[in-house]
């Protein structure tokens, strides 16, 4: 059953989970719990090996009606049999590594060649313990204390001092543990959790322990419920606003309680600062029985609001009191931000009532060579590089995202499809979430839903990828239930699915979602259109184009006369495990980006589009799954160096955007005399090239063409010069240069100031370049680094695929001219650092970069 397809002036929302600390006058705590546990990557001796799921079924299957359940908390309804040593108080656990998290032992390994491409030929599988020391002072005594864990990959199981909690099979959920019955307040406590990543569950590189940040939360017993708000707008206008707030508060003690709740709502600045109090409203005499939850909701109308957009997100605060006999008993906030979301079957997405174009990319969490271990820095340079080439949307394939993800999102103006899963009861490989569905999905679906249904940036809930029950009849049920539970959590936003199956569109599964997603089918659109005229549409994956980063072969297949049909022809491209970088080639169920943009200009009631991917990612390195390492789809490579692909999008999805891009390089002393073709990406509509000054033709755009090509360019050294054009007039110009032998090293950082927090990064490119300081195409000299002063090397590499050294390292080979050091500070110490790279035969390079 379907409920509403286009859903009006719905949506404003919503925030994000509690990143900020309670007001100075409550006693809400969330602190980080990331610094100094113990690390062992074994299981203890008396739990045996490979403890897999059926194993531990029993300990984290939680008790419940789920559908009544209000809250995502674990009540486990078994326990290990006997004392687990490693989870015990007094084991002696100082032979164990000292680490912090985020932590993902898998990128820490080498890569193996033996191991599965498809999962990055990293060892992330198998056992591993992490226990933690907590003093948890006496005055703690009669609060509720939980752990918060973002994100373990995966069958995380808690201890606390010695006693089973609880725990959750899923890695990429977020969860809670109630740590408050087995702690001893006033003293040292342990908590102790295993994971178990079972081999074959994964078909990309999933990383191993526990990636995502942990939190200790403190409360009062009478406290806001754990994501127990929902941030709401019924009414958006450009006069006024209608803020609905919807609060759940839990009394955890032995008594009644009457509270009042009151919510002020705050403008947040850029920096995440509290701006000028907006409105207030409170609401007396709430009760809440004991050991019981009360929802209460109201609603506040205020002037002028300033609505969330993709060019000025502006967010607001709700910050939600609790008291109870006239004293502040807990203090949350919950940032969102006002706007309108609209899918339409004939105008594709709506945002305040204006169209915007998907320009979407899916990614998968993976940070390139810092792995899966989160960073926000890291995060927030992926997406600073997705709107470069005007990318306005990420779809968290195939799973909830880190919750800094869509923090950045909102604050950054980037639009979110927030993916649950790979797959329903019909499993990809052997261990999958197939295990999980029918015990989990329900759990996990609400806990991200509860999670992330405050973010204005979030516009979609997808759930689920490509799932083998597309086609089948009987499990249907499944999709409208998953929608009907994303319905009854958040009614603001549509549901969707990413379909590869084309009969998915026909044959009754599509009734079961808001808006219809089709995977790599842009000649599809017209045929679903007809059939179903009311449905919103738009391309949940596309393209899936191959490329590596610098490398060209020949032929390539637009030799022939121009057209798209010569995109049929996708060999030509491969050589030496790398694919050709002229953006022609994708296996067989995908396409040339070309073959999208055509299907979304031809159907422009389409949404817009989410490409495969934005970044290449460690694993899935198709067609090479035997020999690499790392994908060949992104936009932009592993390192966050652009492809030349690159500008294609950027030529069409920022079309005001004066550029011109040519490739390829121009380093071909093997090809003088041979033809080599010259591929052009402008967002002008016509270009002419020049080889040494010569004109070689001023070349149109057609209808459904994207690209200009000079087919037939006779290779002489010197320099490719294009001048682009739009309605007549000059708009931009390129050069590449043939360059001279290498001859040095020259360093460049992302941002040469951070802060000594020992988290923040400076990523730094090294490029091989000739005297004057130009790149040399297909240089892939072996680099060393050093450093000096407060900070220290955390990856290295170049964006090759097929490079099997390992990323933890302080040498790596450049790949094509490029290379990257990520150098992050250390805690508490500021000062300068510098960063030294050397290689045989060439003038080395150094940079100082100030931690502050
Ligand atoms: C899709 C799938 C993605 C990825 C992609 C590669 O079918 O949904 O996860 O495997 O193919 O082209």
């Amino acid at each position: 059953m379907k409920t509403s397809r286009i859903l009006p002036f719905a949506a404003l929302l919503l925030a994000q989970t509690v990143m900020f600390a309670a007001t100075a006058d409550s006693p809400r705590e969330r602190v980080s719990l990331d610094a100094g546990w113990r690390f062992i990557k074994a299981d203890a001796p008396e739990a045996g090996t490979n403890l897999n799921y059926s194993a531990i079924k029993p300990w984290l299957l939680p008790t419940g009606n789920p559908f009544t359940t209000n809250t995502p908390a674990v009540r486990p309804d078994g326990e290990p049999a006997g004392d687990v040593s490693f989870a015990q108080a007094g084991f002696d656990d100082s032979q164990w590594r000292l680490l912090n998290l985020p932590h993902d032992w898998g990128v820490e390994g080498q890569f193996e060649r033996a191991l599965p491409g498809s999962t990055g030929k990293l060892p992330w599988f198998g056992v591993a313990w992490y226990r933690k020391h907590l003093d948890i002072p006496a005055t703690d005594a009669g609060k509720k204390i939980y752990l918060d864990v973002d994100g373990a990959m995966a069958y995380a199981a808690v201890w606390c001092n010695g006693k089973f909690v609880g725990g959750w099979p899923y890695g990429y959920a977020s969860w809670r543990v109630d740590l408050t019955p087995y702690l001893k307040f006033g003293g040292d406590n342990v908590v102790a959790i295993r994971l178990d990543n079972p081999r074959d569950s994964s078909r990309w590189y999933p990383g191993g322990g526990i990636y995502r940040n942990v939190w200790l939360v403190k409360n009062s017993p009478v406290h806001v419920t754990h994501w127990g708000t929902y941030v709401t707008t019924p009414l958006v206008g450009p006069a006024a606003a209608t803020v609905k707030i919807q609060v759940s508060v839990d009394n955890d003690a032995d008594a009644d309680a009457t509270v009042t709740l009151k919510n002020e709502i705050f403008e947040l600045g850029a920096d995440g600062g509290k701006g000028k109090s907006i409105a207030s409203i409170s609401v007396d005499g709430v009760k809440v029985a004991a050991h019981q939850s009360q929802s209460s909701t109201g609603q506040i109308a205020f002037k002028n609001p300033k609505l969330w957009s993709l060019e000025k997100p502006q967010r607001y605060v709700v910050v939600t009191s609790v008291e109870q006999d006239g004293k502040i008993v807990d203090s949350y906030e919950t940032p969102f931000g006002i706007r309108t979301i609209q899918f339409t079957a004939d105008n594709g997405f709506l945002l305040n009532g204006k169209r915007v174009p998907i320009n979407g990319v899916c990614d998968h969490s993976d940070l390139g060579p810092l792995g899966s271990a989160i960073n926000t820095r890291g995060l927030e340079r992926q997406v600073e590089i997705l709107k470069a080439f005007g990318c306005n949307a990420i779809r968290t394939s195939h799973n909830p995202p880190s919750p800094e993800l869509l923090d950045l999102c909102d604050k950054m103006g980037m639009l979110v499809m927030d993916e649950s899963f790979d797959c329903w009861e019909s499993g990809k490989t052997r261990n999958d979430y197939h295990l999980l569905f029918d015990d989990w999905h329900e759990r996990d679906w609400r806990a991200e839903l509860r999670r992330d249904r405050n973010h204005p940036s979030v516009i979609l809930w997808s759930i689920g990828n490509e799932v083998g029950e597309q086609g089948n009849r009987s499990k249907f049920w499944i999709a409208a239930q998953l929608t009907a539970i994303a319905h009854e959590e958040d009614p603001t936003r549509p549901t969707t699915s990413a379909n590869s199956d084309v009969n998915a569109g026909f044959n009754g599964f599509n009734t079961n979602e808001d808006v219809f997603g089709y995977n790599y089918k842009p000649t599809q659109y017209g045929r679903f259109r007809a059939a179903n005229p009311n449905d919103p549409l738009f391309g949940s994956e596309t393209a899936s184009c191959v490329s590596s980063r610098g490398e060209y072969f020949f032929p390539t297949n637009m030799n022939t006369p121009a057209g798209l049909a010569n995109f049929n022809n996708r060999n030509g491209g491969k050589a030496r495990n790398q694919m050709s970088s002229y953006d022609l080639y994708a296996p067989s169920w995908a396409t040339p980006p070309d073959w999208e943009f055509t299907g979304q200009e031809k159907y422009p009631f389409t949404a817009g589009e989410f490409v495969w991917t934005g970044f290449d990612y460690l694993g899935e390195p198709t067609p090479y799954d035997r020999t690499s390492r790392s994908s060949y789809f992104g936009i932009v490579d592993l390192d966050g160096f652009p492809k030349d692909r690159f500008y294609l999008y950027q030529s069409v999805w920022r079309p005001d955007f004066p550029m011109a891009h040519i490739l390829p390089h121009w380093n071909w002393p093997e090809r003088t005399n041979q033809v080599t073709p010259v591929h052009v990406y402008t967002s002008g509509d016509a270009a002419e090239l020049f080889l040494n000054g010569k004109s070689l033709g001023l070349k149109k755009k057609g209808q459904y063409e994207y690209r200009l090509h000079w087919d037939e360019v006779v290779y002489q050294p010197g320099t490719l010069k294009v001048v682009a054009y739009k309605n007549g007039k000059k708009w931009a110009t390129d050069e590449v240069k043939t360059t001279g032998p290498a001859t040095k090293l020259t360093l460049q950082a992302d941002r040469n100031k951070i802060a000594d927090d020992g988290q923040d990064l400076s990523f730094v490119t090294v490029t091989v370049a000739d005297k004057n300081g130009l790149m040399v195409p297909r240089s892939m000299n072996h680099i060393k680094f050093s450093i000096a002063g407060p900070g220290e090397i955390v990856a290295v590499d170049d964006g090759d695929p097929t490079n099997l050294e390992p990323m933890q390292a302080k040498e790596h080979d450049a790949f094509n001219g490029l290379a990257l050091v990520i150098v992050r500070t250390k805690a508490g110490q500021p000062g300068t650092i510098v960063l030294k790279a050397e290689t045989d035969g060439l003038k080395p390079a150094t940079i100082n970069l100030k931690a502050d």
